[in-house]
């Protein structure tokens, strides 16, 4: 396509699911921005609808069918069957794009379930879009589906990337005037037997320091002042001889930078050392997010936690100690296979004692691929919907007491 082509066309982008894809969907924007592209906040303006997704939960896969379902009914996403009736009426389809780990969870059995979409690219695929768009428009100029063609004909998806190029995260596309999210590490390869993360996202791999420093220094010349280090297991960042203590302190020598939070961490790989540097360090906020999923052995282990409860309420108690008024959140899973009104007992009084700050809670959901898959779905939906709702209303209790005394 010709440059001042693409200078016409508009971009509306969805996003669902974590962090990590709000700032995947910052990249893709600055991506398709350096080509050309605008991106537009009014899906029916758009020439390109791309909906960066989410498989950690059905849900959050639900989510996506529907918008496109209620996309279609305003008309904003027509049937690509009209097109073929009527070829005239291409330039009001847009091309929609499923990205992200539902694309990488499905790749071609996407189009099976809405003919609607022209593409899918996964998560480790994401350079490739503005190529792809390109690629599509010509099509879409030379020959418009054809009636006869066989579904996939006109398709195209890119889901078997292993590694991104590192130059994608430098484009300086932030939503946010101040605050930037930074990714130190991809993937997972913890393999929590129900979490679908580490085969739509890859194995776990460290990104350079000095990439992320050029990105931090990047990001504060354009006047971002607070940043979030973003993995699925930041502490256990290690590039060279250069662990997540040691990025801290670069990163805190960073003149302009003024506040750094980071994002999640594993139990497994927390320990007295890793509240140290929480402590010591200048710049980061005094707050950890440690996912506790359950407060039943039994369930840690069928989970492939690494951890059991004791030692769980025991790290727990040495954070405390060691960042004094440190903030404490947590994940937890209701309704895991097998998991029996003990175990979920367990879990209530661990939550009980734990007095988080916040804490996310969710009903198991079986995702493909993983380990649980194989286990029996096995605790009734009534019973999932009367624990979370237990443990929400104790959380609530407990969040509002210590936030009151915040105050
Ligand atoms: N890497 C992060 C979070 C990944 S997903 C971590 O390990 O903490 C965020 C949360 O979603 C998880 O902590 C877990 O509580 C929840 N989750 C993941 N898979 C799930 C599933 N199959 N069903 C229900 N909740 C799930
Ligand atoms: Fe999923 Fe576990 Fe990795 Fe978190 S640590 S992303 S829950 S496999
Ligand atoms: Fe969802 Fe993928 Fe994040 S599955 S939670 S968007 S890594």
């Amino acid at each position: 396509m010709e440059d001042n082509e693409v200078k016409s066309k508009k971009v509306y982008l969805s996003n669902y699911g974590c962090q990590m894809n709000v700032r995947d969907s910052e990249v893709i924007c600055g991506l398709l921005k350096d080509s050309g592209y605008k991106i537009c906040s009014d899906e029916k303006q758009a020439d390109v609808i791309i909906f960066n997704t989410c498989s950690v939960r059905q849900h959050a896969e639900d989510r996506v069918w529907s918008q496109i379902g209620a996309f279609k009914k305003t008309g904003t996403v027509k049937r690509k069957r009209n097109l073929r009736d009527s070829p005239q009426e291409t330039g009001t389809v847009p091309i929609i794009g499923i990205v992200g780990c539902m694309a990488k969870n499905y790749a071609e059995k996407i189009f099976e379930r809405s003919p609607d979409v022209d593409f899918a690219v996964g998560p480790q695929d994401i350079d490739k879009i503005p190529d792809i768009l390109s690629r599509l428009s010509r099509n879409k100029e030379q020959s418009p589906k054809s009636g006869d063609s066989p579904l996939f004909q006109s398709k195209i998806w890119e889901t078997d990337g292993q590694i991104r190029p590192d130059e994608i995260y430098h484009n300086n596309f932030y939503q946010d005037k101040e605050h930037a999210y930074l990714v130190i590490s991809e993937g997972c390869s913890n393999f929590c037997s129900y979490c679908v993360v580490p085969y739509v996202r890859g194995g776990l791999r460290h990104r350079k320091v000095e990439n992320i420093l050029r990105e931090a220094q990047g990001a504060i010349a354009q006047g971002i002042t607070r940043i979030t280090l973003l993995g699925q297991n930041v502490n256990a960042y290690q590039n060279g001889d250069i662990d997540f203590s040691g990025l801290l302190q670069r990163l805190d020598k960073i003149d302009g930078l003024k506040q750094i939070n980071f994002f999640t961490s594993h139990p497994k790989d927390a320990d007295p050392d890793f509240f140290k540097v929480i402590r010591d360090s200048q710049k980061l906020v005094k707050s950890l997010h440690l996912p506790l999923q359950s407060g039943s052995d039994k369930i840690l282990k069928l989970m492939n936690r690494g951890y059991s409860a004791k030692e769980y309420l025991a790290l727990i108690d040495s954070y405390r100690k060691i960042v004094k008024g440190g903030l404490l959140t947590s994940d937890i899973i209701v309704g895991f296979p097998g998991e029996s009104e003990d175990d979920f007992s367990r879990t209530f009084e661990l939550v009980n004692k734990a007095e988080f700050n916040a804490a996310y809670i969710f009903k198991y959901s079986p995702r493909p691929h993983t380990e649980a898959l194989k286990m029996a779905d096995d605790v009734e939906r009534a019973d999932k919907e009367k624990r979370h709702a237990r443990l929400l209303e104790l959380q609530r209790g407990i969040s509002n007491k210590k936030n009151a005394k915040r105050r």
